[in-house]
């Protein structure tokens, strides 16, 4: 093995000696190896480094911790599951708590959308869910509605359906020919109009009739369903137009178009509510979640539909598996545990209501950032917020880069960041004194990458 930066003595996992086996995901490895970012224990609102120095959760881990870390309730019940039932496979057999948490979680969800599928993460959870939606036509008898249209800026995992739909190029390029048959609504943002806006911009409603055009284009008799993330998160923190989710709503209606909300980030009181398609009033045909199910401790991911997309595959010889998908792992006992107990410290502590609560204090807090060096735009929605940054002229995503390097080394704070921009989403328990830490902690930052 290549000798990378040795840390510390060999055989300690925490602070490994050799960090030259683990390609890491979605991470600059070469820039991480020369100086790494190690993190060997978690408390609630915080990491810490192997020398033991806290770090304040920006990010909620990747968007999912939203119950904080290492609560007590959620790793007993994980413990408590793993001494009793290890695994047990969930085709053509199943486990009692597996059928308490989809019941659980369908009780979360809006109109009727009350079975669950269950999968490991969010990308599964979107390839599951585009899966559905075609093999959902064929019951139909509408076999030839086979396209699915996302959005640019959209993600949805890195399945090969995900990136399809996804609008990132970099996620896209280099993968061949995808899917076949997908389109994608325009995204939207735009600065000009919205820049500075608090929650929904006022601007953008009108982006959703795009959507007549393609069907114009292709004709509804083509088209499965529409994916999109009621908030785009992951490129950088894209509340939705006022009113525009509606309107897609109204346009897949007239279609006879399925409505899948990719709910992975917003889902479990992100937002303020168990989903997000409750803030905003609108029943989308399917939803796919992950992340705060189980507050990030054990993966999980699934997709919820509404009942009359299950029942139409529920025809038949009843000895024939009715939809010919599924994983090892699809309501893993550990998850089922992991998930069942963090459901109850939300419904417990009130933690989506909380946020709701805390909304506007973290808005307020975040737009006091508004006139520091090279910010361009701030966004808040729930318990999120983005400070978008002016790009260095000779590398785009450099400052970005810089600010979450700089934050976690030496402000002891972990950020998102894409791009130039910086996305916060702390666990819901955050106080109020640490929303003020994390925005003077940002503030500082940012003025140390101006
Ligand atoms: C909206 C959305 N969908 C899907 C995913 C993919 O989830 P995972 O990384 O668990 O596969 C993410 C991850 O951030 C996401 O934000």
């Amino acid at each position: 093995m290549s000798g990378a930066r040795g840390l510390t003595a060999a055989n300690d996992v925490s602070a490994p000696n050799d960090l030259s086996a683990w390609w890491l995901p979605f991470t600059a490895n070469r820039a991480f190896k020369a100086r790494p970012r190690i993190i060997t224990r978690a408390k609630d609102m915080h990491y810490y480094t192997p020398e033991g120095k806290p770090i304040i959760d920006g990010s909620a881990g990747l968007w999912c911790v939203n119950a904080g870390h290492n609560r007590d309730s959620i790793v007993s019940a994980i413990q408590a599951q793993a001494a009793e039932l290890d695994f047990a496979p969930a085709f053509q057999f199943a486990h009692g708590i597996g059928f308490t948490v989809a019941s659980r979680i369908a009780e979360l969800a809006p109109g009727d959308l009350d079975h669950v599928f269950f999968c490991n993460s969010g990308s599964e959870a979107a390839d599951t869910a585009i899966k559905i939606a075609m093999a959902y036509w064929h019951t139909q008898g509408q076999g030839q509605r086979t396209r699915v249209i996302g959005r640019e800026r959209g993600y949805h995992g890195v399945g090969f359906g995900g990136i399809s739909v996804g609008g990132i190029s970099a996620n896209r390029k280099v993968f061949g020919t995808l899917l076949s048959g997908v389109d994608h609504l325009p995204h939207t943002y735009n600065r000009a109009e919205q820049a500075f806006s608090r929650g929904e911009p006022e601007w953008g409603a009108h982006l959703a009739d795009d959507l007549e055009r393609i069907v114009a284009l292709h004709d509804a008799s083509t088209i499965a369903a529409v994916i999109v993330e009621p908030m785009a998160g992951s490129t950088g923190v894209l509340p939705p137009p006022k009113g525009y989710l509606k309107r897609l709503r109204q346009i897949c209606d007239k279609f006879g178009i399925l409505l899948i909300f990719d709910e992975v980030i917003t889902g479990f009181g992100r937002t303020g509510f168990a989903f997000a398609a409750e803030r905003y009033g609108v029943v989308p045909d399917i939803i796919t979640f992950a992340k705060g199910v189980t507050s990030g401790t054990v993966p999980m991911g699934g997709v919820i539909v509404r009942k009359h997309i299950h029942d139409a595959f529920m025809t038949g010889p009843e000895h024939i598996i009715e939809l010919f998908h599924g994983y090892t792992y699809s309501g893993h006992p550990l998850a089922c545990a992991a998930a069942l107990a963090t459901l109850d410290v939300y419904r417990d502590e009130n933690l989506f209501e909380r946020t709701r609560q805390l909304e506007d204090k973290w808005a307020d807090a975040f737009f006091t950032l508004k006139g520091l060096p090279n910010v361009i735009d701030i966004r808040t929605l729930g318990l999120v917020g983005a400070v978008e940054l002016s790009s260095r002229p000779d590398a785009v995503g450099k400052r970005g880069f810089e600010a979450m390097e700089r934050g976690f080394h030496e402000h002891g704070i972990m950020v998102r960041t894409t791009g130039d921009t910086i996305a916060v989403s702390p666990p819901l328990i955050v106080t109020e004194d640490q929303i003020g830490e994390i925005v003077d902690k940002i503030a500082t930052t940012i003025r140390a990458v101006a």
